[in-house]
């Protein structure tokens, strides 16, 4: 899928999320019989989750969720992402118990829990959705991370800079297989890190949200506020 900018009015935005999010799902299931979805977590995507839990003529059974990242708290934390995606989708649509793959990051042995992850995944994503932090991490793909160069493994634990630390992220080789990647971003605070990503020359290591440079973009003007005209197309 090339760099796709959808920019909508704040207010709209939701409801663009949740259309982009259907299209490419429609399509996977059209073309291979199954949609291999990994959800962001995040604030961001609790609302787009919520309108897309409410579109008509999904085929849900065909649903396999995976998720970009966790943190390393039991799935009923408040900071659990699986946590925000079952509240906002998966307890409102009937995706099957079975197709559903956590990563299950309240284990003590974290590691296991992460290779045990990267072997569930499918060999690609058919959609991969990631939000984008204002310092341009992506999943928990953080500035300046070892894990940016993690070449073989497809889940890896990391530190985060900010709380919750310890958590469990995809890797970039999985990030750069996705049949597509959709990054969903909102508000005045993620303007400067759309426009390093979508805008400026530079290293992945600067800025990992880079690695969707290629994506579809859903945006709101505030987030988009620091992109010239013209820029993605
Ligand atoms: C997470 C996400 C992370 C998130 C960004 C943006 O676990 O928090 O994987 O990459 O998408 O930090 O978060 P907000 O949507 O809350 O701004």
């Amino acid at each position: 899928m090339d760099r796709d900018l959808r920019i909508v009015a704040p207010e709209a935005f939701d409801e663009a999320g949740a259309d982009v999010l259907a299209e490419v799902m429609r399509a996977s299931v059209e073309a291979r019989g199954r949609c291999a979805a990994a959800l962001s977590g995040g604030s961001t995507p609790r609302p787009v989750y919520r309108r897309l839990a409410r579109v008509e003529g999904l085929d849900w059974s065909a649903l396999h969720v995976y998720f970009g990242d966790e943190r390393a708290v039991p799935p009923d934390d408040p900071e659990s992402n699986y946590r925000m995606a079952r509240e906002a989708l998966l307890d409102r649509v009937p995706i099957p118990g079975g197709q559903q793959h956590r990563i299950e990051a309240e284990r003590e042995d974290l590691e296991s829990a992460a290779a045990e992850y990267g072997r569930r995944l499918p060999d690609r994503l058919d959609l991969l959705v990631l939000g984008i932090g204002a310092d341009g991490h992506t999943a928990s793909l953080f500035p300046g991370s070892w894990a940016l160069d993690e070449a073989l493994r497809r889940a890896v634990v990391v530190d985060a800079p900010r709380p919750p630390t310890r958590r469990v992220t995809l890797t970039p080789p999985v990030v750069r297989s996705a049949r597509a990647t959709v990054v969903l971003a909102a508000g005045e605070g993620k303007a400067g890190a759309v426009r390093r990503a979508l805008a400026e020359e530079g290293e992945v290591r600067a800025c990992p949200a880079r690695l969707a440079r290629g994506g579809t973009w859903v945006l709101d003007r505030a987030a988009a506020s620091e992109l010239e005209a013209g820029v993605g197309g």
